[in-house]
């Protein structure tokens, strides 16, 4: 049986899909991983092999051949760890294979079994929303990826903690999008005298998103009120927040 996980490749500020493929066949013992890794990807092996060491898991005495498909695509990145350490146990019978084709999964394994976090979280996690899927991330990287949208995001601590919850016997916290830092504040609009006319334009146009026009003689306070506009703008949701990013 080829079991197999969805992850991405990063290239620039694109993530292409990669899917990785785990074969446990009868054979010579051995851990193969083919599909154009570099040194980081190809080190995995071991990093895989002692974290599912850790959780009280041998991997069997077959040919175990892991292929990271399309296989001319070069695949860089240490987040390569936990789709192999995923493929390899949905192989191996541990996690249901059908339950991760609704899942991305991005992250790095430490040798203990932790999963650490690894560059390009929030690329993986809007690729997955494109593919409608969710996402399997380190849980440091959770609030990042919740910025993605509504997809159901995994936000694992270990592998243990993963397989429990994809067993549902532990259910892991569903992350909260992570807060963007307080925007400096500008002048007040208690600061403007009179203009009452213009400064219930000014809010309501900041209620209804509309357009402003300011016309007046200089020193007449358009730049003034123009700087309190973002005070009273509402704050921006994360997807409008990564619209103007
Ligand atoms: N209604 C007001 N309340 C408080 N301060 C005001 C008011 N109108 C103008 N000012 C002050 O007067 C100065 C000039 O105002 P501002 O620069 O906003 O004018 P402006 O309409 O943008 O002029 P310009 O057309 O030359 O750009 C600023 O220091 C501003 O704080
Ligand atoms: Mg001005």
């Amino acid at each position: 049986m080829v079991a197999l996980v969805s992850t991405v490749a990063y290239l620039g500020l694109e993530a292409r899909s990669v899917e990785v493929q785990c074969q446990i066949a009868p054979g010579m013992p051995g851990f193969h991983l083919v599909g154009l890794p570099d040194k980081a990807v190809g080190e995995s092996r071991q990093r895989v092999h002692a974290a599912l060491a850790a959780m009280g898991l041998a991997l069997p005495a077959k040919r175990i051949t892991i292929n990271l498909s399309p296989a001319d695509l070069p695949k860089e990145g240490s987040h390569y760890d936990l789709p192999i350490a995923l493929s390899l146990l949905a192989a191996m019978g541990v996690c249901d294979a059908e339950q991760m084709a609704e899942f991305v999964a991005v992250g790095e394994l430490a040798l203990d079994g932790r999963v650490i976090p690894s560059p390009g979280v929030l690329l993986a996690a809007l690729h997955a929303s494109g593919a409608d899927k969710g996402l399997i991330c380190p849980a440091a990287q959770g609030s990042e990826a919740r910025w993605a949208g509504g997809i159901p995001v995994l936000a694992a601590p270990n592998l243990l903690a993963l397989i429990n919850h994809l067993k549902g016997t532990n259910v892991l916290a569903e992350p909260l999008p992570g807060k963007a830092a307080e925007p400096e504040r500008g002048p007040d609009l208690r600061q403007v005298k009179g203009q009452e006319t213009a400064k219930r334009a000014l809010e309501i146009a900041a209620a209804g998103a509309h357009n402003l026009l300011m016309i007046g003689p200089p020193g007449a306070g358009k730049s003034l009120l123009a700087s309190c506009l973002p005070g009273i703008l509402p704050e921006l949701s994360p997807a409008e927040a990564l619209g103007i990013m």
